[in-house]
């Protein structure tokens, strides 16, 4: 089905049920599966505050306000996929691999990106002071500036940089990573502005084709309540319609009906707090609904979506 689309939206995955599965049957292993056959190795995880969310950051609201940032992270290659990888009676190994034509693509799509988001400054990160396939990382990012000289380079170590996320994430623009690096760091960041419920990601290879979902798991202890925050889904929609139709600006509606719902003071459960209104993930949802102005929606969309 997935080959005879356009894009893909993914719900998260994974829960006890399936706890017990040998790691073949995992729904998690069905996700890595689908990235690595569509070849979907540019993940964008943006990260922005929403102003009336930021009394839901642990963070003060002075380091947590100007926070816009876009982690690139790799998504076909590194530990997920290396070989050898098994588990003996006594150990177990997993191996970290880049090609360096791996670390390229996905080191020019920052480029690219950081030079489009007009900030222009580009983190790359890394663990060269322990780890070969980082050097060869850095190394590949050293060569690639030379084709950007508007885009600011720095290179920050993977421990170094999950600190200054905390202490001051509002220095980073573009932020470029590894497989597993930016798994860790895309959970860390995404905290910085409320709640990890409100971030959407997308995986793309260079042309329209992608994978759109929230960057959040299935948080199976909640499922059936009505208290899930449905906003990162939403939001995935945005940026499916903007890199896979070119929709920018319905994308944009759509982002802008999700930030006044908010600002209206509309909550799932995950962001309550005093004198905010809570509604089930089904009712927020409605709010997003009827705050969109369909009439912007243009004739394109409904013909072939609708
Ligand atoms: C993510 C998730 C996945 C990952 C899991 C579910 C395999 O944590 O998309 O960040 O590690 O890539
Ligand atoms: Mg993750």
């Amino acid at each position: 089905m997935c080959e005879n689309s356009d894009a893909i939206l993914l719900g998260a995955v994974g829960g006890p049920k399936w706890d017990q599965n040998p790691p073949e049957l995992r729904p998690e292993k069905g996700l890595l599966r689908i990235r690595k056959h569509f070849d979907l190795f540019a993940n964008l995880r943006p990260v922005k505050a929403f102003p009336s969310l930021l009394d839901a950051s642990p963070l003060k609201r002075e380091v947590a306000e100007n926070v816009d940032l876009m982690i690139v992270r790799e998504l076909t290659g590194g530990v997920y996929f290396g070989e050898p990888r098994m588990r003996t009676e006594n150990g177990a190994i997993d191996t970290t691999v880049y090609s360096k034509a791996e670390v390229e693509r996905i080191v020019e799509n920052a480029f690219e990106l950081a030079r489009l988001r007009g900030g222009g400054k580009l983190c790359s990160v890394d663990k060269a002071n322990v780890l070969e396939t980082s050097r060869l990382w850095r190394e590949v990012v050293e060569a690639k500036k030379k084709e950007y000289p508007d885009v600011i380079v720095e290179h920050n170590l993977v421990d170094s940089v999950a600190m200054k996320l905390i202490t001051n994430p509002g220095h980073y623009d573009v932020v470029v990573t590894e497989n597993m690096f930016g798994d860790i760091l895309s959970d860390e960041a995404s905290v910085i502005t409320g709640s990890l419920g409100v971030l959407p990601s997308a995986s793309i290879r260079g042309d329209n084709f992608g994978l759109y979902e929230p960057v959040h798991g299935s948080a199976p202890e909640i499922a059936g309540q009505g208290v899930a925050n449905p906003a990162a889904t939403i939001l995935s929609v945005a940026m499916m319609l903007q890199y896979s139709f070119g929709l920018k600006e319905e994308a944009a509606e759509i982002e802008r009906a999700v930030s006044a719902v908010f600002d209206d003071g509309y909550f799932t459960a995950d962001l309550a707090r005093d004198g905010s209104r809570i509604l089930s993930t089904n009712e927020w949802t409605d709010k997003v609904i009827n705050e969109i102005d369909t009439s912007f929606v243009s004739q394109s969309i409904m013909t072939t979506y609708i």
